[in-house]
């Protein structure tokens, strides 16, 4: 299949998607950038080395300055920032110049921060390597830390000027990655486009299986309906929360576990996203077919056992007291996105449950 390019008028970028498209990053950066000199490139450690000896030969007329990192969410810190702040500080780089991001949705998380509050913005491209980063952390502007406060808490809005999807970086990612992403790629399905749920009835198994036409197709459509959402609610206040379908479970998922390695967010996120259906179907905003229609497709494709342990009451029970802490509520009740059909969500703020009414119904959720 060849590239597929997504033009994000108002944000005024483009996303690249393609087998081997980073062939195509020295043009781009002479139109987009054209008077960068230096180019401060921060690199998954995890990335093959072949990647990289590719875009040193590919860059070798700008002065560059290759710095690995260590992708995880200890390292997704202030003190890392200030570390890459510092180097780029003492090797004199302007806003002129330019920063690339290769990596996954920590790399490109941390490394637009940077790129944001250098000198108060420099040009900044993302290269994402990981599936989730391709269909949803590197497209709508989100830069940040955490802090031992909590995820994410301190960031920035930033536009990169180009994303470059190259699925030839898939090739090396782990099973449990590919998971992350595509729960994202099928969420985005569920609560925007019934036709796209409908084709990827049909191909979950290669995009799991990283088979390029079927990828490069996946991440064009989720890219879309993420910007979507995004370009209708800059400042997240209403319809940018629809993204979050699955994920008030997912969170409290993740919280009570400790955020352990044991479930990844993806596996989190593929058991949250049939624990709001069957809390749709509750409610009757949905119906039982539409439930049927999401399990058969974690059935196909050996993803069932991300809901197994949540046809127990007692472990939804467990889930309440973390429901509760939400950054979506803003009163005492749980602020849930729940699911009107394939394609269609009921609308953000409208279906709000209390801890009282969620305990009631924990069983029969359960039983679904
Ligand atoms: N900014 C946003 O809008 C947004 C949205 C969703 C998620 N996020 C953030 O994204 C992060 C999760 O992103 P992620 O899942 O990409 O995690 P990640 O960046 O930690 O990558 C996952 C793992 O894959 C490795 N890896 C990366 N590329 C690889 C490759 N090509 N081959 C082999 N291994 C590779 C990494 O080293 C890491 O071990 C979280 O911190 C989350 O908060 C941000």
């Amino acid at each position: 299949m060849k590239n597929q390019e997504i033009k994000f008028k108002r944000e005024g970028y483009s996303v690249i998607i393609g087998e081997n498209v980073i062939n195509t990053l020295p043009k781009k950066i002479k139109i987009l950038c054209p008077k960068t000199k230096k180019i401060a490139l921060i690199i998954d450690k995890k990335i093959p080395k072949k990647f990289k000896e590719n875009l040193k030969k590919k860059l070798k007329g700008y002065n560059l300055l290759f710095l690995s990192f260590t992708a995880n969410e200890k390292n997704k810190s202030i003190t890392t920032i200030n570390y890459y702040l510092k180097i780029l500080l003492s090797k004199n780089f302007n806003r002129t110049d330019l920063i690339i991001s290769i990596g996954g949705g920590i790399t490109g998380d941390v490394v637009g921060f940077v790129a944001s509050i250098f000198k108060r913005g420099i040009n900044f491209i993302n290269i994402p390597s990981t599936l989730l980063a391709q269909v949803d952390s590197a497209i709508g502007g989100k830069t940040g830390v955490n802090t031992s406060y909590g995820k994410n808490l301190i960031g920035s809005f930033y536009q990169p000027k180009l994303v470059l999807s190259d699925t030839s970086l898939i090739n090396s990612l782990p099973k449990k990655e590919m998971i992350c992403g595509y729960a994202e790629i099928l969420k985005h399905s569920i609560i925007k486009d019934k036709k796209f749920f409908i084709w990827l009835k049909k191909n979950t198994q290669s995009i799991l299986a990283k088979k390029s036409k079927q990828l490069i197709y996946a991440i064009k459509r989720s890219c879309e309906i993420k910007m979507f959402f995004v370009e209708k609610d800059v400042n997240e206040k209403n319809m940018r929360m629809v993204l979050n379908f699955g994920h008030t479970f997912a969170h409290a998922i993740e919280v009570k576990n400790n955020y352990s390695k044991k479930i990844t967010h993806g596996e989190a996120v593929l058991s949250g996203m049939i624990l709001a259906t069957r809390l749709s179907v509750i409610r009757k905003i949905c119906s039982l077919n539409v439930l049927k229609q999401i399990l058969n497709i974690y059935l196909q494709n050996n993803l069932a056992y991300t809901i197994k342990k949540y046809s127990r009451q007692v472990e939804i029970d467990k889930l309440i007291p973390y429901l509760k802490n939400d950054k979506k509520n803003n009163d005492d009740k749980i602020n849930f996105i729940l699911l009107k059909n394939i394609g269609k969500t009921a609308l953000p703020n409208k279906s709000k449950i209390s801890v009282k009414s969620l305990k009631k119904l924990s069983k029969i959720i359960s039983q679904y």
